[in-house]
């Protein structure tokens, strides 16, 4: 359907899963601390094409550096902005802590908020769809 529930409580930070909403993938991602700071870290933003999300690919609440309503919950549609493949999650681990997404058909890469590596094939950030939080451990993806 048109609107999906979804519970927060099974997410562990740095974890994601993977919903179907009007047929897609979506990402529906925990961030940690690290994640956070990772997402603002001017090394980073210089590698971005759009690290504000000026360009429309997202609701207007979710057009900001971690593209989502509340910082440490993401919400992307799943599929690459270069031709729609669907990018895996590469999750945080201690050694690499910021995680981010790979697309396994050109190589674009995105950070854990979705945003597109300059250097990548893929145009734009990943999709954010319209999020409402009905609860501290629900949100309402449509
Ligand atoms: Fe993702 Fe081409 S479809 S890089």
């Amino acid at each position: 359907s048109d609107i999906l529930d979804v519970d927060l409580s099974l997410l562990k930070p740095g974890q994601q899963s993977v919903v179907t909403w009007r047929g897609w993938p979506v990402f529906v991602q925990k961030r940690t601390p690290e994640m956070l700071k990772k997402l603002q870290d001017p090394a980073l933003l210089q590698k971005l094409r759009d690290p504000e999300s000026r360009i429309p690919q997202q609701p207007k609440d979710a057009a900001n550096w971690h593209r989502s309503i509340t910082p440490d919950i993401g919400v992307m549609i799943g599929i690459c902005t270069h031709l729609g493949c669907v990018p895996t999650f590469d999750a945080p681990t201690q050694a690499e802590p910021s995680g981010k997404y790979l697309c396994p058909c050109h190589g674009s890469q995105f950070d854990s908020a979705g945003r597109a590596f300059k250097d990548a094939p893929a145009p734009y950030n990943l999709p954010v769809p319209p999020v409402t939080m009905i609860s501290d451990k629900h949100l309402r993806i449509g």
